[in-house]
C-alpha cells in the first residue's frame, strides 16, 4: 500500500463517525484532503451535512466538491472534527501545523464536541518533536518574538533551531491569516504541557502547533489495517 493509500484508508473509517445533519470542522492536509474527497462523494449520494473549514485551500476543494459550508459565526459549536496531523503520541498530544493552518485548525478543534485524527502510523511517536513545532507569530516584532520563543522554550527543557518558514522561492511563508511562522525543531519535547503554557504567554506568539487535550480519537492506518488510539479501543478486535 502507498502512503496515499494508507492516509485514504484512515479517512475512510473516519467518514464511518459522520451522521446526517453533522455539523463537521475539516481539516487540513493531504490526509484531510482525503476526508474531504470521500465527504464529496457522500454529500453528492444525498448526505446532508454542513461544515467549516480550517483553510482557504480546505474551503475551495469543499467548495468545488458541492459540500454545504458555514463559518463558526453562523454556527459556533461544531459536532465532530476530522484533522490530520504531524505527530500523534499514544496521550493523543498532537503536533499540527505542516501545513500552515495551525491557528484555524485549532480554533475549529476547540470548537467541536470531538475531533478525531486520521493519519498513517508513521506519525505515531513515543515522543513529540521529531517534527518541528510550528509557531504562529505576527510579523511586528519577529526577530524579539523568536528570541522569547528561545528563551521560553529552553526554560521549559527544549533546545534546537527556530527558522521562519520560507517559500520555494525564498519569500516568507504568509499564513490564511496574514501571520508568520516559525519552525522550532526541538527533537524532543518532554513536557508538551509546560512548554504549551510557555509558548502561550509570549507577546506576538498567536497560536502554537501543539494540539493537547483536543483530539478524542486517532485511526492510524498500517498495512494491516487502521489502529484506533482512543475511546473507542475496546471496540477494536
Ligand atoms: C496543516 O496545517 C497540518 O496541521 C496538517 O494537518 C498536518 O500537517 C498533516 O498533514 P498531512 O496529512 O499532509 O501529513
Amino acid at each position: 500500500m502507498s502512503a496515499d493509500d494508507l492516509k485514504r484508508a484512515a479517512a475512510a473509517r473516519a467518514l464511518e463517525l459522520v451522521e446526517p445533519g453533522m455539523r463537521l470542522g475539516l481539516g487540513t492536509g493531504s490526509t484531510a484532503a482525503h476526508f474531504v474527497d470521500l465527504l464529496g462523494e457522500s454529500v453528492a449520494k444525498g448526505l446532508d451535512v454542513i461544515c467549516v473549514p480550517t483553510s482557504e485551500a480546505t474551503r475551495a476543494q469543499a467548495e468545488r466538491l458541492g459540500i454545504r459550508l458555514t463559518t463558526l459565526e453562523e454556527t459556533p459549536r461544531l459536532d465532530l472534527t476530522i484533522d490530520g496531523a504531524d505527530e500523534v503520541d499514544h496521550e493523543l498530544r498532537l503536533i499540527k501545523g505542516g501545513g500552515g493552518a495551525l491557528l484555524r485548525e485549532k480554533i475549529v478543534a476547540a470548537a467541536s464536541e470531538r475531533m478525531v485524527v486520521i493519519a498513517d502510523k508513521s506519525k505515531l511517536v513515543e515522543c513529540l518533536g521529531r517534527f518541528p513545532l510550528p509557531v504562529e507569530v505576527v510579523r511586528f516584532g519577529l526577530a524579539s518574538t523568536r528570541l522569547h520563543i528561545k528563551d521560553q522554550a529552553e526554560d521549559a527543557g527544549c533546545f534546537g533551531d527556530i527558522t521562519q518558514r520560507m517559500n520555494r522561492d525564498g519569500s516568507p511563508f504568509v499564513t490564511d491569516n496574514g501571520n508568520f511562522i516559525l519552525d522550532c525543531a526541538f527533537v524532543e519535547i518532554l513536557e508538551p504541557e509546560i512548554l504549551s503554557d510557555a509558548l502561550g504567554v509570549i507577546p506576538g506568539v498567536v497560536e502554537h502547533g501543539l494540539f493537547l487535550g483536543l483530539a478524542d480519537m486517532a485511526f492510524l492506518a498500517a498495512a494491516g489495517g487502521v489502529e484506533v488510539i482512543g475511546p473507542l479501543d475496546e471496540d477494536e478486535d
